[in-house]
């Protein structure tokens, strides 16, 4: 894939979409500046190269109107801090007065757009609007991994009104580190899939059991499949629809020789609350007014078992509600499993991400993606919508 250091942009006004969907407290104090700092090694590449820097992003969902609460001032005042210089602000990211700042832009200068999302025209990957943020800039670069799941102007649309486009040096890395997990594995390859719900995982799920050696799961969806098997899981969260679907997966497991793997035991509770009476049961054994709420210490130990020999893992999804303290320990335990594993370890999502944050292993995971719904639609199988639009330009014969 054609990516900024293939590109003359020296003196070019540079559009360069990035994901600064990052989030704020009450005092709109951004809490994590994880994706602003994912984005800066593009942007210094290109004020390095002496381009005239355009950045977008959305922030939110604004819904297509103004409102102020969802601005993007606050990144402008932090992007500038962490790139050591001013970031001026535009008032709108379309519109006469922005269209003559990018006019008069001087080399190396940087003007962040204010949220894309403030147009109805972003989510409905409208022309017109693409046209116009096209016509503020000479190059287009989609850096905005988390949003190329999207078919939004600014990452589909626009890619037909510039005439030159590339991958930002995130995005490639993003998807050269997936391809490399899931298409030219160092074997055993092992999924490591939790969360709330099988439907939510439902294709993902699918399409692992094309690529995997051992699939292990975790989170409220780990009842389903209990369920499946014939289990009792009392009060816990189960999505009677899938119980069904559930089962086919663990068929195909089987047929495919796919070793996979439920929790043994689990953290079960009387109520969802910091403070429930809590305990670990066998998985055989969840009394009939108790949730399981966590996988337990004896899955804990075998899911470590499981990880022993990996040579590539990809993880998306807790192992529990893990964030309250009483029902932490599996997703914490697997941070630590997968962080201290030899095998090029990935992981996904945003729930994930915050997990092993707070395991305090994020620098021993071989790379963390900063998309959840992107990372999940690459789970999936398929094609980020966003880097088709940039592959077509590839293909599109050069006049
Ligand atoms: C994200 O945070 O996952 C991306 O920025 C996409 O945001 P969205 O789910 O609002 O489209």
């Amino acid at each position: 894939m054609k990516s900024i250091v293939d590109m003359n942009i020296a003196g070019k006004r540079v559009f360069v979409r990035v994901d600064f969907n990052v989030p704020l407290d009450d005092h709109r104090h951004i809490t994590d500046e994880t994706r602003i700092k994912a984005a800066l090694p593009t942007l210094k590449f290109a004020l390095e190269q002496g381009a005239k820097l355009i950045v977008a992003s959305h922030l939110g969902r604004p819904k297509g109107e103004r409102v102020d609460r969802f601005s993007l001032s606050p990144v402008a005042e932090r992007l500038g801090r962490l790139l050591g210089m001013d970031v001026r602000m535009a008032p709108d990211c379309i519109g006469p007065e922005v269209q003559a700042l990018a006019d008069r832009m001087a080399d190396g200068e940087v003007i962040l757009l204010e949220n894309l999302r403030f147009h109805p025209g972003e989510q409905k990957n409208e022309d017109e609007f693409a046209r116009q943020l096209a016509g503020l800039c000479d190059v287009y670069i989609n850096d905005a991994f988390a949003v190329s799941h999207r078919a939004n102007a600014s990452v589909v649309a626009i890619t037909r009104y510039v005439p030159d486009c590339a991958a930002g040096l995130l995005l490639k890395r993003e998807l050269d580190h997936f391809q490399k997990a899931m298409a030219d594995p160092k074997r055993p390859l092992v999924a490591i899939i939790g969360g709330a719900k099988v439907s939510s995982k439902l294709a993902a799920l699918e399409n692992m059991l094309r690529h995997v050696d051992k699939i292990i799961i975790g989170g409220a969806m780990a009842n389903t499949f209990l369920k499946a098997t014939g289990g009792e899981v009392g009060k816990s969260r189960v999505e009677t629809d899938m119980v069904e679907t559930a089962g086919a997966i663990l068929t195909t497991a089987v047929e495919k020789s796919i070793k996979f793997y439920l929790p043994v035991d689990v953290v079960v509770a009387d109520r969802l609350a910091p403070d429930a009476a809590t305990k670990v049961v066998p998985v055989q054994e969840i009394p009939a007014n108790w949730m399981a709420l966590d996988i337990g210490p004896a899955s804990s130990l075998l899911y470590a078992a499981v990880l022993h020999d990996a040579g590539t893992i990809v993880w998306n999804g807790p192992m529990g509600v893990f964030e309250m303290e009483a029902f932490s320990n599996g997703t914490l335990e697997m941070a630590r499993h997968v962080a201290g594993s030899q095998a090029m370890s990935i992981v996904g999502g945003g729930d994930t991400d915050a997990a092993v944050h707070q395991s305090g292993e994020a620098g021993n995971i071989d790379y963390i993606s900063t998309g959840g719904g992107a990372f999940l639609t690459l789970l999936e199988g398929k094609t980020l919508p966003a880097v088709a639009a940039l592959n077509r330009i590839e293909s599109r014969p050069q006049s």
